[in-house]
């Protein structure tokens, strides 16, 4: 397989000469759709009004329930989900919706109270795509739908689930400025140091699907913690700390990225156990997640942020093997890792 997926040409479509037939099919594409669930009347009816004045077809109900039959007429592109709802609450739905393989691609921005950091938490655990805080904002509310309804665009041109989600990490990976290119050497680095090790080709092939996906979960965390960096809150924290779980749960379903999950789970794992999600300690942790951990963390020290410096491969070479000596990293997987540098070196 190869990264990232290119547009395909073929010989029945060639490329135009130009743009003069486009604007009947820009002018013949259909209204992206809508669904505002919110048990309030007078804030669904609101939001449907502010979505429509905008050109999209947007449809309001006001229970899971009604939600759920509209979803079955016709899948939206787009759901807007209050959390507090009587019946089914908007989590159910949302976990429920996320859970079947013919709805879990609809993004969903769940709609929360100002402060309610446990609405956000849970609303992750369900699998939540974004979230929209009231009271809602006419410029926040359309820089989410517009830029989910992009993301949509594309899951629904990719025709194979593998490059839908490599473009999912691509897109996760353009919400940081200073992570451009990331994914790209990572899914390279883990390939090279896997062959070097001489693991098995579906393992390579794994790495490779890994440096692109292990930070998906990301798409769960809000632009604000996610752009912080550094001196992140408890709360925060815990958001934060919540991707890999929530990235594993995103590709669960694709018996494709089978090897590719421990990968996704376990990338913030230490050998001394004070990692996350599961605390795993040195001998818990498989070795595909290890490979991408150690061309992960050259990665970041190797690139500069609003908080630190980048450091020389010297600089980067020494905190490593010293950080692994102190219990975080496999100290054998860091030395493997900078001779396959050294050999590649040598070679080009
Ligand atoms: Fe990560």
């Amino acid at each position: 397989m190869s990264f990232p997926p290119r547009p395909r040409h073929t010989t029945l479509s060639p490329r135009p000469n130009s743009y003069a037939g486009m604007g009947d099919v820009l002018t013949g594409r259909r209204k992206q759709s809508i669904l505002v669930v919110d048990d309030n009347a007078v804030n669904a009816v609101l939001l449907k009004e502010m979505l429509a004045s905008h050109g999209y077809s947007a449809i309001a109900v006001q229970s899971a329930a009604a939600a759920e039959a509209e979803i079955r007429r016709e899948a939206p592109d787009l759901i807007l989900l209050d959390v507090v709802m009587p019946g089914k609450t908007g989590y159910e739905l949302c976990r429920e919706l996320k859970e079947d393989s013919k709805t879990r691609l609809i993004p969903i921005v769940m709609i929360t109270g100002l402060s309610d950091r446990e609405d956000r938490l849970k609303g992750i655990e369900a699998g939540a795509d974004d979230f929209l805080t009231k009271p809602i904002y006419s410029e926040e509310l359309f820089a989410r739908v517009t830029s989910l309804l992009k993301l949509k665009e594309f899951t629904d041109e990719l025709e194979t689930a593998d490059s839908v989600l490599c473009t999912l990490g691509l897109s996760v990976e353009a919400r940081d400025p200073y992570t451009e290119g990331h994914c790209e050497r990572l899914s390279r680095n883990a390939m090279d140091l896997g062959r070097f090790l001489g693991v098995e080709e579906e393992c390579i092939v794994a790495l490779g699907r890994g440096g692109y996906l292990h930070d998906l979960g990301k798409i769960a965390v809000p632009d604000e913690i996610l752009k912080k960096g550094t001196d992140l809150t408890p709360a925060e924290w815990e958001i934060m700390k919540q991707h890999p779980v929530t990235g594993e749960r995103i590709c669960r379903p694709l018996k494709s990225l089978r090897l590719v999950l421990p990968i996704i789970r376990y990338h913030h794992e230490h050998s001394d156990g004070s990692g996350y999600p599961d605390g795993l300690r040195d001998g818990e942790i498989p070795l595909l997640p290890r490979v991408l951990q150690v061309v992960d963390i050259y990665d970041a020290l190797r690139t500069a942020r609003p908080y630190k410096p980048a450091l020389g491969h010297d600089q980067a070479a020494q905190t490593m093997r010293a950080e692994a000596r102190s219990g975080l990293w496999d100290e054998e997987l860091v030395a493997d890792f900078f001779a396959m540098l050294d050999q590649r070196q040598q070679v080009a």
